[in-house]
């Protein structure tokens, strides 16, 4: 591989000489957060930007593969969702000397797990809130505020997150979905990059479908 290094997923930082970007799934240490090979952040830490993330509620952030996570993008879990059925969202059992017990789960607008798909590249200061689904190749614009699912291949912007546009025509979409690039081994992915660099996404297309036994 290039310089004779091959590229580690278990290393933390990427960059030699470089610690402002690391490889998340090296840094994690909580159980209810689950992330794949080369998914990056442009931090020195991630697990900061995973806020109200508690064991009692049990949700899940889970992210795929070859994420691109930049500065300042927080994931906002379902511990920050007060309850909204009473009269007040006070949490008074979450502070001492209250005589509150926690509420039901049921009481709470819990939205389960938070789960990224692979390829997505998250903007600068992006929030994304609980139980948000991202698909597969996404794109989030900077400062976008996601409070509800993105499809695969789709760019959202703005608070709240809207689609700009897919990024490609259903057919290429599909042969992406199918083909799973980021599943392959780092030796395959590594002879791909001509193809998954490629803006003549005509001959993509061709390529894909070749590779994929579709004539
Ligand atoms: C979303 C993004 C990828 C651009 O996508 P694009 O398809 O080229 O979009 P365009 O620049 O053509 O903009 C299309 C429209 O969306 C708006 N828009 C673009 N990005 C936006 C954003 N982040 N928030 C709100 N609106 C945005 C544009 O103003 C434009 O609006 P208009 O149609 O009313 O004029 C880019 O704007 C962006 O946010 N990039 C993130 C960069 C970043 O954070 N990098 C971190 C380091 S890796």
């Amino acid at each position: 591989m290039k310089n004779g290094k091959t590229p580690d997923p278990n290393t933390l930082y990427p960059i030699e000489g470089y610690e402002n970007e690391i490889y998340v799934k090296p840094a994690v240490t909580r159980g209810n957060i689950i992330v794949g090979d080369f998914t990056y952040i442009a931090d020195k830490d991630f697990e900061s930007h995973v806020t109200h993330h508690y064991d009692f509620i049990g949700d899940r952030l889970i992210i795929g593969r070859f994420c691109q996570i930049a500065a300042g993008v927080e994931f906002v879990m379902n511990g920050a969702n007060h309850q909204m059925n009473a009269v007040t969202t006070f949490p008074f059992y979450t502070l001492e000397g209250w005589n509150a017990e926690p509420p039901e789960h049921s009481d709470l607008p819990l939205k389960g797990d938070t789960i990224i798909g692979n390829d997505v590249w998250i903007g600068q200061n992006a929030t994304i809130l609980p139980g948000v689904h991202i698909g597969d190749g996404a794109i989030i614009g900077a400062c976008s505020v996601v409070g509800s699912d993105v499809p695969p291949y789709t760019i959202v912007a703005g608070d709240p997150a809207r689609e700009l546009r897919r990024r490609f025509d259903d057919e290429l979409t599909a042969l992406l979905l199918e083909f799973r690039w980021w599943d392959r081994s780092i030796e395959e992915i590594d002879r791909l990059i001509p193809i998954l660099t490629d803006s003549d996404l005509g001959r993509v297309k061709e390529q894909l479908g070749r590779m994929l036994g579709k004539g």
